[in-house]
């Protein structure tokens, strides 16, 4: 079996060299073992962490990573065992990070990671890596995190043939009313409109931002975190009674399923959109899905023109077991073989300018395009826009809101929960 993988690895490494059309560079002097701790561990997300892994040994053939992963989407089960073992002195050599908010408050200032700009300077990451990103990560003159990807996090995904066998074709964008009136017309023929899986409850929460973003749109959105647009006013409430009235469209075993499993429904035509981020696109190449046949995408209702960042970063240990492994790792994830053979299976774009738009298929050149010239807006549901105390807030709220649809209660909730996390004064 162990046999198999590394054969596997090999060949993947072989690949990546062909793909690039240059041979990776080997440093066989780094060896010994190196723990990557992280969330992946959907059918698409470990593939795509097992092309971070390749690219790792493709370069340093004698480091033996340990894949130390919890389950569960959004990180909500990982990241506390991390802080407990991060309390306890016992730091994994990396770890799965989202920049803004999460890294500072959770890594940076505890003093749990060690900043990487010369790794930066090396590598010539600087010129490459775009300012807003490399901004979201630093602080103080330092740099603290090396991403993977980049994901968008307002995708709205379709089962096309069901669309298509109803005579329903979508355009380049789709506003809450022609939502509504698709979901009252896939009703009306029986199929459930909206497929949600919030076992973990972050995912209903991102149906929650994402309407926020669209209702609001992005200056709006931005608002809500400097404490310029209130949680109480009546635009939030007129949002928060949207994302109300989309989950009337769910599947009634939402409650049930983990997100990828919302993901399984909607390829299986059981309900056929679901907002989510583009780490879904992952799902649907893992299931061997085909971009505009099987699957379609636009923004979430109302959000088109932005781009919610939702950044997969690792960082360096500070007291990292084996700093010479954990600095190979990160030279090795930030490289541009890495994130050519990392993205296409995780469905994010690369965190770099440079890498090479014909790697990828049609729905990533769409999200790079989004990027590059839509308005890019931060994630609190996971976890760059609001401290954590929020997020844990939001997601109790919105736990009772699933149940009561009660729009002043929730309003209050998130009003009163910014204003204890400091960014807002009423
Ligand atoms: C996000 C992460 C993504 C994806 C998602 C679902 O927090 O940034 O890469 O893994 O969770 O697990």
């Amino acid at each position: 079996m162990k046999a198999r993988f590394l054969m596997m690895l090999v060949i993947v490494g072989a690949l990546l060299s062909l793909v690039s059309g240059a041979v990776v560079a080997q440093d066989e002097t780094v060896t010994g073992d190196l723990e990557v701790f992280s969330w992946w561990t959907s059918g698409g997300e470990a593939a795509a962490l097992d092309a971070l892994f390749a690219a790792m040994n493709a370069s340093y053939p004698n480091v033996n990573i340990v894949n130390a992963t919890v389950a569960g989407g959004g990180g909500s089960a990982a990241r506390p065992v991390l802080q407990t073992r991060l309390a306890g002195g016992d730091p994994p050599d990396s770890w799965q990070v989202h920049p803004g908010w999460e890294l500072f408050g959770q890594y940076v200032e505890p003093g749990y990671v060690a900043p990487v700009n010369d790794i930066y300077e090396s590598e010539g990451w600087n010129d490459v890596v775009p300012e807003q990103l490399r901004e979201m990560m630093s602080r103080d003159g330092n740099i603290y995190l090396v991403l993977a990807g980049v994901h968008r996090g307002n995708g709205f995904w379709y089962n096309k043939k069901v669309l298509d066998e109803q005579g329903i074709t979508l355009g380049e964008a789709l506003s809450v009313d022609e939502f509504f009136a698709i979901a009252d017309q896939l009703q009306a023929a029986d199929i459930t409109p909206l497929c949600v899986g919030d076992s973990g409850i972050w995912a209903t929460a991102q149906l929650l931002e994402n309407t926020l973003l669209g209702v609001l749109g992005p200056e709006g959105y931005r608002g809500l975190w400097d404490g310029s647009v209130s949680f109480n006013s009546d635009e939030v409430k007129a949002a928060i009674a949207v994302y109300g009235r989309m989950l009337d469209y769910q599947n009634s075993d939402h409650s049930a399923l983990s997100w990828d499993q919302a993901v399984d429904a909607l390829m299986e035509g059981r309900c056929v959109f679901n907002s989510m981020g583009d780490w879904a696109y992952g799902e649907f190449v893992a299931a061997g899905k085909e971009d505009n046949v099987d699957f379609g995408w636009v923004s979430h209702p109302g959000s088109e023109g932005s781009f919610m960042v939702v950044a997969d970063g690792f960082p360096m240990a500070a007291g990292a077991p084996n700093p010479a492994a954990a600095a190979g790792w990160l030279k090795a994830i930030g490289s541009v073989e890495a994130q050519e053979a990392f993205n296409p299976l995780k469905g994010s774009i690369c965190a770099r300018t440079d890498c090479n738009r014909e790697s990828f298929g049609p729905y990533h050149n769409w999200a790079m395009d989004s990027f590059g010239s839509g308005e890019l807006v931060a994630t609190v549901v996971h976890g760059t826009a609001a401290p954590a105390d929020f997020q844990q807030a939001m997601n109790d709220a919105v736990t009772l809101f699933v149940v009561d649809r009660d729009v002043d209660a929730l309003a209050a909730a998130l009003a009163e929960a910014a204003v204890s996390a400091g960014f807002a004064s009423e």
